[in-house]
């Protein structure tokens, strides 16, 4: 270990062989963190090329299970969030995108930090099953297009670990370390088409398009070299996206798009999501796609696929026939507007954290989530308010944090006298 540490550090090309021993090693406990720690700051200073990042994310999702989906074909598809706040398009494109013919069986993470994970949205949804067995994903797929699980417990546990390691060794911001721990999961997850929304803004961990460009080529090339179909989005997340934010009315947002009455950008991002993973699966053509994706919403197809989904799985469908039901929150906490003018800014991240200081959200891996608490955005950037107007509500089953919520929402927005321009919701496709 020490002379591939060495190696890396004086800026030179590890082999094949090399990488493998230090995945196998530090998976299985050969290998102390002090090295891994080391060698994984020599390669965030020195980068890795194509070639490296390739057989460091093979190592990586062939360190434990892997998920055969060969049955599925062709058709198989996945897509992965790079993640962000209010984003819950997993929900809504993949029953559009199963109307159009994709098979998915997808593996879903929990949230973390600021960002929302579908798994927990799902979990709010009375007697939805979130983990299923690699057969009852199989069947499932095969009956009805969709099942999600939550990830095994074994799949590419060298990234579970190689993670948590550069969690605290502040060795997370690295393209060919994103990369590989993204496309390690992916793989070892089978399916043959992948969509990727990659996110960019205050939001989300890339914060420009270039740092955004750059990874979704990585993630792309890795694809190409490991006979994946994979194309990245390049997608915005400054702002939340939709208005809500945090678990059941994350759920209950997403329902309403799909019974076409919900947020347009949010049902925008959905449709162009399962019209990239359409196009691949039965490679046809985008706008073709892109089309139906709209007309499987309009006809009540793609709610009819999602109420068959979380039935499929045990989920209690009343709940998504009358929202209503959702518990909620104790306490419903207005946030009035302090100045008039135009909402230049309402910062992504912000918001998230707000969501997780509510109740809404893990501040370590393991805290208990209060699916009802979370944000509903009355007022979106771009939006004219006046001094004293609703803006926000925020909703927590907490005591005594009601002004602190109320300062940290207000300390999100940025208001102006002009009205801000206005942002792509898709800045690019790469592939
Ligand atoms: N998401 C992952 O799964 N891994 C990273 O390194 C960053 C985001």
């Amino acid at each position: 270990m020490y002379s591939i540490i060495r190696k890396k550090r004086d800026g030179k090309e590890l082999s094949r062989e090399e990488i493998q021993k230090f995945v196998k090693g530090y998976t299985n406990g050969e290998i102390p963190d002090y090295q891994a720690a080391a060698l994984l700051m020599a390669i965030c200073l020195n980068g890795m090329n194509e070639r490296e990042t390739t057989d460091l994310t093979m190592a990586m999702a062939h360190s434990g299970d892997t998920i055969d989906l060969s049955m599925l074909g062709e058709l198989s598809s996945d897509k992965h969030s790079s993640g962000g706040v209010g984003d819950k398009t997993t929900l809504i494109a993949i029953p559009i995108a199963a109307v159009l013919g994709c098979k998915i069986a997808k593996m879903s993470g929990r949230g973390l930090g600021h960002t929302g994970g579908t798994i927990d949205k799902l979990e709010s949804i009375e007697g939805y099953l979130t983990e299923l067995s690699p057969q009852k994903l199989m069947e499932q797929t095969q009956k009805i297009g969709i099942a999600l699980t939550a990830q095994s417990g074994n799949l590419a546990p060298a990234d579970k670990k190689i993670y948590a390691l550069r969690d605290v060794t502040a060795t997370v911001d690295s393209i060919p370390l994103i990369a590989s721990s993204i496309m390690s999961k992916k793989l070892a997850s089978g399916a043959k088409n992948i969509v990727l929304d990659v996110k960019v803004g205050s939001g989300a961990f890339m914060k420009d398009i270039e740092s955004a460009r750059s990874l979704a080529k990585c993630m792309v090339e890795i694809g190409r070299n490991c006979k994946r179909n994979v194309r990245a989005i390049l997608t915005n997340m400054d702002v939340p996206l939709g208005s809500c934010v945090g678990n059941s009315l994350e759920v209950i947002e997403s329902v309403n798009v799909l019974k076409g009455k919900g947020d347009k950008n949010l049902l925008d991002i959905s449709c162009i999501l399962a019209a990239h993973m359409a196009s691949m699966a039965l490679r046809k053509p985008y706008e073709k796609m892109l089309q139906e994706a709209y007309n499987a919403v309009k006809s009540g197809a793609a709610y009819g696929k999602f109420l068959t989904w979380i039935k499929e799985q045990g989920g209690n469908i009343a709940y998504i026939e009358d929202t209503d039901l959702f518990e909620k929150a104790s306490k419903e906490i207005e946030v009035k507007c302090e100045k008039t003018g135009y909402i230049s800014s309402l910062d992504a991240q912000a918001v998230g954290n707000i969501c997780v200081e509510a109740g809404g959200g893990r501040k370590e891996k393991g805290d208990k989530i209060d699916y009802s608490a979370g944000i509903v955005l009355i007022k979106q950037r771009g939006d004219w308010v006046e001094k004293g107007e609703i803006i926000a509500k925020i909703y927590t089953n907490k005591g005594n944090i009601t002004e602190k919520l109320q300062k940290d929402f207000l300390s999100a927005v940025e208001i102006s006298d002009e009205c801000p321009k206005q942002q792509p919701l898709v800045y690019e496709v790469v592939e």
